[in-house]
């Protein structure tokens, strides 16, 4: 009884990035799903051989930073092979009874997907093993000696897991998925046709060149490209353009503080604080974060993946550290005090 309620309270969950309003705009097939050939290459061959024995898919796991489309390819994969998806998140499956609720009842050949895999507890990741592997949940019921193990048989699924951070998956789990794909940043000319697909989908005119400058900047992230095209379309509507512009691209793109690069005001802190208060680094994550007022995971998940692909930032086992094109970038010039330390 008690796992059932469990069960009923997990379902309706609200995954964050749901909040912005994205269905409209998520793809459905993996023929609206633009970019990442490769992944969808791939998959098409596994989803038609799955579909072929009649068997679930493989465990499947996506990973890579916020906003490049790794919940809209699961829940395709899911339409793909014509099956019923359940969600949930990592920090939600608490303890082992939860996902038992969960697995017990999911339908035979259809999907569980698990977002922030990375955040799942310990003690329930260990159960997960023996459900990916032989569809089987050894669950320990009671404590000390009268503690008993019972084997549950699973219907056959397919667990879809997520994660912006592959490296704080153990080993044990990442070795129990069949598949893995890593999502990269979308070139412009990719982020350009999600935009005209969605300003189509949200009755927007605009012009070309407007969607380049928009693709331009939007850090290779579908989510973002999106985001400010609503955004672009407000400034707009409030101009009362008929058409969206490049110079309302720009326009409103200055208000919202983003800059050529698509850096947002806080890519800016970043970078500022490694000049400015560790003369380029190296600093450690924590007092970049400290420093920014935002929190570290934040910082290494949203921010320093772009930093990083622009060649702005540097990981070293020290920490990080700005390199010259970010201080030309930020227009500041690379100074050396009397000792020769940078300042
Ligand atoms: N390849 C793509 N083609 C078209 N739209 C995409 C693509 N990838 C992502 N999107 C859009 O970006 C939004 C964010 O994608 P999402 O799957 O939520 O990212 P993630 O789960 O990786 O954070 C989606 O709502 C969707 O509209
Ligand atoms: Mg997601």
């Amino acid at each position: 009884m008690t796992i059932k309620k469990k069960a009923e309270i997990l379902e309706p969950k609200k995954i964050p990035e749901d909040l912005e309003n994205e269905g409209s705009l998520r793809p459905q097939l993996l023929s609206e799903y633009v970019g990442q050939d490769k992944i969808k290459e791939n998959l098409k061959v596994f989803i038609k051989a799955a579909k072929q024995r009649n068997e679930p898919l493989e465990h499947l796991l996506f990973y890579g930073p916020p906003g490049l489309g790794k919940t809209t390819l699961s829940h395709i994969v899911a339409n793909e092979m014509k099956v019923n998806i359940r969600c949930s998140s990592g920090p939600l499956i608490e303890r082992a009874g939860d996902l038992a609720a969960i697995l017990t009842n999911v339908e035979p050949n259809s999907i569980l997907f698990i977002d922030e895999i990375h955040r799942l507890p310990s003690i329930v990741e260990e159960v997960l093993y023996s459900a990916m592997e032989d569809y089987k949940l050894d669950i320990i019921i009671g404590k000390g000696p009268s503690a008993k193990t019972i084997r549950i048989n699973l219907p056959k699924f397919t667990l879809v897991g997520a994660t912006t951070r592959a490296g704080l998956i153990t080993s044990a789990l990442r070795d129990r998925f069949g598949i893995t794909f890593r999502m990269n940043f979308y070139p412009a000319k990719d982020l350009a046709e999600i935009i005209r697909r969605s300003a189509k989908i949200l009755k927007t005119k605009i012009e070309d060149s407007a969607i380049l400058e928009i693709a331009a900047r939007s850090r290779g992230t579908p989510r973002v490209a999106n985001r400010l095209l609503k955004r672009v379309r407000d400034f707009g509507q409030v101009q009362n353009k008929e058409v969206i512009t490049k110079d309302v691209v720009n326009s409103s793109l200055t208000a919202l503080e983003i800059d050529d690069k698509g850096l947002d005001s806080l890519d800016i802190r970043v970078l500022e604080v490694i000049i400015r208060n560790y003369n380029g680094g190296p600093v450690g994550i924590e007092s970049i974060a400290i420093a920014v007022g935002e929190e570290a995971d934040t910082i290494e998940d949203v921010c320093e993946p772009f930093l990083i692909q622009l060649g702005f930032i540097i990981r070293t086992p020290q920490g990080r550290k700005v390199t010259d094109d970010a201080y030309k970038h930020m227009n500041i010039e690379r100074r050396e005090d009397s000792q020769g330390r940078l300042i």
